[in-house]
């Protein structure tokens, strides 16, 4: 059953990016009791290399398609601007039939702050990540916060809110059980991969009520 996907079994996870993003859901993943490798452009990264020694057995890295190939779910956790890159080099065929959760944002710092996002409006990272790997199962999620909020919800006092998109169900129903690992109660499913553009176009908001509190540790609520 989908439900016990997670609770009650080892999984194998490949995580693509060697950042706090890629480092935090890592060591989340391990405490809980999966299984993770960490990929990068290199083999011998030596943020993966300290990241898979603080972490344990349970812990290994690699390229971006040793991660791949190892994860029966594949986190991209790579820069927005160059995750297309990152995933071409982690492989077609290691992503096909896999759940890929997609949490980066096309934020582009390449003209200073606030950051600009370099695909918006009418279309996605979510969906450009969909169409150039037909055969992954692509899950938009977690994008919406910082990561230690991603992996300790209750970081933020009281009711918040996480939300889920991508084209296939079943993709999105696992990533839900990730989720509630993690400590999630309100996951809002908005639908398909096309729903990311907005999930992608909030966080100009985001930026501003970060640079407004310096505080991370905020997130978004939908009142009813
Ligand atoms: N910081 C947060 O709390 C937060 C919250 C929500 C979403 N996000 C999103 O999560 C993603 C990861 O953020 P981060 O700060 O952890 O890491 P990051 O610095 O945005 O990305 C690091 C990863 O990008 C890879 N990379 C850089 N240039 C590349 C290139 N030219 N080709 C292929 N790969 C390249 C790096 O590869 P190497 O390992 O080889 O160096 C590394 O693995 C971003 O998209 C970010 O917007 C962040």
């Amino acid at each position: 059953m989908i439900g016990t996907f997670l609770r009650k079994r080892t999984v194998r996870v490949g995580i693509l990016g060697t950042g706090v993003v890629g480092a935090t859901l890592g060591s989340k993943l391990i405490q809980i009791g999966h299984e993770v490798k960490m990929g990068s452009r290199s083999a011998n990264n030596v943020k993966a290399i300290e990241w898979a020694q603080q972490n344990g057995a349970n812990a290994s890295f690699g390229t971006f398609a040793d991660a791949a190939a190892f994860g029966e779910i594949v986190f991209n956790c790579t820069a927005g601007t160059v995750s297309l890159a990152a995933l071409s080099s982690a492989g077609a065929g290691n992503l096909k039939g896999k759940v890929l959760v997609d949490v980066a944002n096309p934020l582009d710092f390449s003209k200073g702050m606030p950051a600009t996002l370099s695909v918006c409006n009418s279309d996605s990272l979510g969906e450009q990540i969909q169409r150039a790997f037909p055969n992954a199962r692509v899950v938009k999620a977690l994008n919406t916060m910082n990561c230690r909020v991603m992996v300790e919800p209750s970081l933020v006092p009281g009711e918040h809110d996480v939300f889920v998109c991508g084209n296939d169900p079943q993709a999105k129903a696992r990533v839900e059980e990730v989720l509630k690992s993690f400590g999630w109660r309100s996951i809002i499913d908005l639908g398909d991969i096309t729903a990311a553009r907005g999930t992608e176009m909030i966080l100009p908001i985001w930026l501003r009520l970060w640079s407004l509190s310096q505080n991370r540790h905020f997130n978004f609520r939908i009142a009813h």
